[in-house]
């Protein structure tokens, strides 16, 4: 079975083809990232009508790569939500197109699942496992148990975790995305400098809240000596931010591996995916919780976790391989929880 996968929910216009045997024939991302920069986030208008530039080419590029015609396809994914709306448009009746005209299945995808699926996809982890999902507009913890079957543990209340990284950056005047910036600057940083809160930690829920840390930096910077931030402060702040984000990240993931293993009566993997998964000092605390946990930590090359049209496919393989598909009247959803039933029945 090969599918061919479209992603367009947020800055990224990207098309992947997979195949079943877990083999990436291609993987193509255009990043939007340069034309959001001047205005410090996505702009929604200008992503959409960047999506509607590329998404043709992106495309076509993608088949190319792959060496196939579109009757070499077995189907089609797109992202049919959350997301973007004017994206998740352009993204979903490109896929109808393609569909129509070459008579092939469709499966509108959750973005989340997307990222779900992603470690059966590199890693072929078997269900269950816990997932602990972590970008810029997401922060969940969740019990994958197949496709279309979640189970939440607990969600942000406020702010997720990469958006929190985001206004951090802004606040210590460093370069969007924040993500990234903040991970460098703290390279260099005292981590112990700041105490910043631990928003959650200990509760006995597997919910999280980052708008009180934020808060907490803004405080702290504002009451810094002097007009402008030294490096060293800049440093210092990222560092201290993230050991408590670390902090937070680890106590609710510890947290959801005990409710995991009383619902499963088992061990299994932590996995980690979404474009924060791709912190290197975030994924060091994780992984050592995992491990005395007795949890398997898996995460996917950074490539993998951030946004990407590859995923999009291999979930539209696991939905093909069980019959699940969508047709021409599925609407885009800029709204779409993943333990939500899906909007229509499956064929
Ligand atoms: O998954 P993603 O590419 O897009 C969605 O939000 O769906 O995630 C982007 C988010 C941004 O907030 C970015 O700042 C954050 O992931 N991010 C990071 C790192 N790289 C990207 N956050 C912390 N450390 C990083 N190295
Ligand atoms: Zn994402």
């Amino acid at each position: 079975m090969i599918v061919l996968g479209i992603e367009s929910s947020c800055d990224e216009t990207a098309a992947a083809v997979v195949r079943e045997d877990r083999s990436i024939l291609a993987n193509v991302v255009f990043s939007q990232i340069d034309e959001h920069r001047p205005y410090g986030g996505v702009v929604p208008e200008i992503a959409a009508r960047s999506h509607l530039d590329h998404m043709d080419g992106i495309v076509q590029r993608a088949m190319e790569q792959a060496g196939i015609g579109f009757a070499d396809l077995d189907g089609i994914a797109a992202t049919g939500g959350p997301g973007l709306i004017g994206g998740v448009l352009v993204g979903m009746m490109t896929a109808k197109s393609i569909a129509l005209v070459h008579g092939l299945p469709l499966v509108a995808v959750n973005h989340l699942e997307g990222h779900a699926l992603t470690a059966r996809l590199t890693d072929g982890l078997p269900f269950p496992y816990l997932l602990l999902l972590v970008s810029g507009g997401h922060c969940e913890l969740l019990s994958v148990n197949g496709p279309g079957q979640y189970t939440r543990y607990g969600g942000t209340l406020d702010d997720a975790v990469g958006e929190a990284f985001d206004k951090t950056a802004k606040l210590l005047g460093l370069p969007y995305p924040g993500g990234p910036a903040v991970e460098r600057a703290a390279r260099r940083g005292n981590a112990a400098r700041f105490a910043f809160p631990r928003p959650m930690r200990g509760r006995d829920d597997c919910d999280f809240s980052f708008s009180g840390l934020k808060t907490a930096v803004v405080r702290t910077i504002r009451s810094l000596p002097g007009a402008t931030l030294s490096d060293t402060d800049v440093a210092d702040a990222a560092a201290s931010f993230q050991a408590a984000v670390a902090d937070v990240l680890v106590d609710r993931a510890r947290h959801a591996i005990a409710r995991f293993r009383a619902e499963h009566g088992t061990n299994g993997a932590l996995v980690v995916a979404g474009g924060v998964a791709a912190n290197a000092a975030l994924r060091e605390s994780l992984v050592a919780m995992a491990g005395e946990a007795d949890f398997t930590f898996v995460a996917p090359p950074p490539g993998l976790c951030t946004d990407n049209a590859a995923m999009i496919a291999w979930a539209g393989i696991e939905r093909l391989r069980l019959g699940m598909t969508d047709d021409m009247s599925f609407a885009p959803r800029p709204r779409w929880p993943l333990d939500e039933p899906r909007p229509q029945a499956v064929s």
